[in-house]
């Protein structure tokens, strides 16, 4: 691969936008193609279009100087060294990622010239697409698979300090070039083929899942033993061949990756005539976790019908606005269904969850404008997301509550400490600390 000229970056969603913002702060000059012209308008204006900490910063030094943006596909790939591929891969029914976007670009770059460049695939596609693609291309351009591993809320963090670069293409040579754009991040490099890459992308996402899940049900089994989950679990991640990383019980593992992967792995094994029991368990926990802190509201509450729910926290993990595979777009149409009533907050998220449920067609929901605005006359509080900002004193809750219920799905408030001002507290996993 050339060591000179720019990097073309296709799709400017969070990996796309992030990964040019930060191959910019590295040195590289980028060109990032994006369809939507909205999108084109407010990056090429220096505004970020997604909430995601440090990045408004790096677009506003870059757009403009090393970081152009395009609408057109040819212009931006015009004698690029690399073009980025980070369309969305959104799941189908089946749990299949729908290609469409991949499809439609393919036949558009098999139109250019793409004479002395290397595809590069970090959108997330099932094993077996990258070899698909270099068909696709008439096998004259180098394909490399690098899958990216950022996590929502910590993307640019994390794009500078990765646990591992992967970079996967049975062309060493191309797949060394690839890796050479990350010169700086100190980090292990593993050049593999294409389907080991395609496959590590979807074991890590699929094996947190189910970490999670094992969390969340040994918090249940605590709960019903009278033993404390968070005692449990610590005691569990210390050891190193576990880890203490991803064992926080929560409302559920959501997001747009965890959710979207897991099904996709599991469709893949599938369509290979493979049985893969972990991943299917992993989903029906996360389900399960669920409809366990509605019972555990309606048990508190002696019934949903009639009651006010005050729900914080929408999004489906602090520090995004990002409402995809979240606990609460599972759980409030549930508590509205179930007649009662939700007053929600949420610092980023409220205004995507009103147009997710716009309000005029959900009577029952109000989205409150402060967190103890949400908390007025309502019988019990719900908490969703780990916010650093409802790890709230109990005293305060309590002063703003109207019943005394509180559920926290995250364990932010600490039991001794709620029951001593009288809140019936229920987290999770504290089966001897406010009984779960
Ligand atoms: C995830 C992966 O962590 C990234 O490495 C990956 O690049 C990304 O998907 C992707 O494929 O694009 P993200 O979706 O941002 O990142 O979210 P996570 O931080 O992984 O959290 C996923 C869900 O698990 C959230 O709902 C979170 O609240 C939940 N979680 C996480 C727990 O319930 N307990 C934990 O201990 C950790």
């Amino acid at each position: 691969m050339r060591t000179d000229g720019d990097i073309a970056i296709v799709g400017a969603g969070y990996v796309g936008l992030t990964s040019a913002a930060c191959f910019c702060e590295m040195g590289h000059r980028v060109r990032l193609v994006e369809v939507n012209p909205h999108r084109v308008s407010q990056i090429r204006a220096g505004t970020c279009p997604i909430y995601e900490q440090g990045l408004p910063e790096l677009l506003r030094r870059h757009v403009g100087d090393r970081l152009a943006v395009y609408d057109d596909l040819a212009a931006a790939t015009a004698g690029a060294r690399a073009i980025f591929v980070c369309v969305g891969t959104p799941p189908r029914a089946s749990g299949a990622p729908d290609l469409g976007a991949l499809s439609g670009l393919l036949s558009e770059l098999a139109r250019l010239d793409l004479d002395d460049t290397v595809v590069v695939l970090k959108s997330t596609v099932p094993p077996g697409t990258n070899r698909m693609v270099y068909e696709a291309l008439g096998k004259q351009v180098p394909v490399v698979s690098n899958p990216e591993f950022l996590r929502e809320g910590t993307a640019v963090w994390d794009f500078f300090h990765p646990d591992r670069v992967v970079v996967g293409s049975p062309d060493a040579e191309a797949a060394l070039g690839v890796a050479g754009l990350y010169a700086g991040v100190d980090a292990p490099l593993l050049v593999t083929g294409w389907e080991e890459a395609e496959l590590i992308k979807y074991a890590t996402n699929s094996f947190l899942a189910i970490k999670i899940s094992f969390a969340n049900e040994m918090a249940a089994l605590c709960e019903a033993l009278g033993a404390e989950a968070p005692d449990v679990l610590k005691g569990l991640g210390l050891d190193h061949r576990v880890g203490a990383q991803f064992l926080r019980p929560g409302p559920g593992y959501g997001g747009s990756c965890l959710p979207k992967d897991i099904k996709g792995l599991a469709w893949r094994a599938r369509r290979a005539g493979v049985k893969l029991d972990l991943l299917a368990a992993a989903e029906r926990a996360n389900a399960r976790v669920r409809v366990r802190l509605l019972e555990k509201l309606s048990r508190e509450l002696g019934g949903l019908a009639g009651v006010t729910v005050a729900v914080w926290g929408l999004a489906f993990k602090a520090g995004t606005d990002d409402l995809r595979g979240a606990a609460s777009g599972d759980l409030v149409p549930r508590l509205l269904e179930a007649g009662a009533r939700v007053r929600a907050y949420d610092p980023a998220a409220g205004e995507n969850f009103a147009a997710l449920f716009p309000l005029e067609e959900h009577p029952g929901l109000m989205i409150a404008g402060d967190q103890w605005e949400a908390l007025h006359g309502a019988d019990a509080l719900l908490i969703l997301t780990e916010w650093d900002a409802f790890a709230a004193p109990p005293l305060e809750i309590r002063r703003h509550l109207g019943g005394r219920v509180v559920v926290d799905s995250r364990n932010l408030l600490d039991p001794d400490q709620a029951a001593s001002v009288g809140l019936v507290y229920r987290g999770t996993g504290r089966g001897r600390l406010g009984r779960g």
